[in-house]
């Protein structure tokens, strides 16, 4: 019998894998084979001498300490790509909250007041105040080409936008996948520099944080908008703000709701919402669920 702790609600869907004759699937459990986790934080936990691998039932694996896994020899295996339409679909809302003054204009609505002459004269102010601009013939700048950047980049270019991509390492499988009219970029600077719009799609490493520093954000076209779904440390904050506040960025779209930046104009943020939908919630458990067996009763390594 294999023991599996669930430390975060985990899709039914992915948990019925795990077949009741041969597997315990709880969320506590004493002497785990095996952990299925999704953003609990695991570097805050003390690991079971019984463990033998981890599943995270998503993209990134910040919130597991890999270092002291390897140290233990427990396998830890990820669901790239599992989630990577529902992440696409909410940074596209992303840049159309952002184009067409959405929330703004939405807080403007949901406060108006008075007879129909009133209400007329309000809509009237508002159509001027938040009218925006369109899509097609804009230019999106995508940094990371993995599972998640690939899709947004074709995403974009059947919207009619100019898409530039940056991706040092960048799969041949990616490459294939993408649209032929993503142009590719020399380096982070130049992608920056030519973008209407700017959307990050990398894990947050020592090699990507604060990728998005002041310097890059004053190369930046004006009125830019940046959209990060990614993780919060990929883009300097501070600079962000300041750039808001100079009027150099039009908006800052996040998936975080930082301190920092809560309340503040321009930006919109989102409580990490990106992976947020029955459907990725189902692929990640599932894919998850299904190396975790292939490890448990056989050996083997198979990590998508
Ligand atoms: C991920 O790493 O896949 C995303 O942050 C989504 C999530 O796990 O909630």
């Amino acid at each position: 019998m294999y023991k599996i702790l669930t430390l975060n609600n985990i899709s039914p869907r992915g948990l019925d894998r795990f077949g009741h004759e041969h597997y315990e699937v709880a969320s506590e459990i004493s002497q785990p084979d095996a952990v299925m986790v999704r953003s609990f934080n695991m570097h805050q936990m003390e690991i079971p001498a019984s463990l033998k691998a981890v599943g995270r039932a998503g993209a990134g694996v910040n919130n597991i300490p890999l270092e002291a896994m390897t140290e233990r020899g427990v396998a830890v295996f990820n669901a790239p790509g599992a989630n990577a339409n529902a992440v696409k679909e909410l940074v596209l809302a992303g840049m159309l909250l952002a184009a067409r003054n959405i929330c703004q204009a939405w807080d403007y609505t949901r406060n108006l007041t008075g007879d129909d002459a009133t209400l007329h004269k309000q809509v009237e102010a508002g159509k001027k105040q938040f009218s925006g601009f369109e899509l097609p013939g804009r230019t999106l700048g995508v940094v990371g080409l993995g599972a998640i950047g690939v899709q947004v980049a074709n995403a974009a270019r059947a919207l009619g936008m100019n898409v530039i991509g940056f991706d040092p390492h960048i799969t041949v499988r990616a490459a294939w996948l993408l649209d032929a009219g993503v142009q590719q970029a020399l380096s982070v600077d130049d992608l920056i520099a030519r973008c209407d719009m700017v959307t990050f799609h990398v894990p947050l490493n020592d090699h990507t944080r604060h990728l998005l520093n002041r310097e890059r954000l004053h190369s930046m076209r004006d009125g830019a908008v940046v959209l990060n779904f990614a993780r919060e440390g990929i883009v300097d904050e501070a600079a962000v703000l300041e750039a808001l506040e100079a009027g150099k960025l039009r908006s800052y779209v996040c998936d975080f709701p930082s301190n920092n930046l809560m309340g503040k104009a321009g930006v919109i943020a989102l409580p990490h919402l990106g992976a947020s939908t029955q459907e990725a919630e189902e692929n990640c458990a599932v894919m998850v669920a299904d190396q975790l067996r292939e490890y448990l009763e056989h050996g083997n390594v198979r990590n998508s």
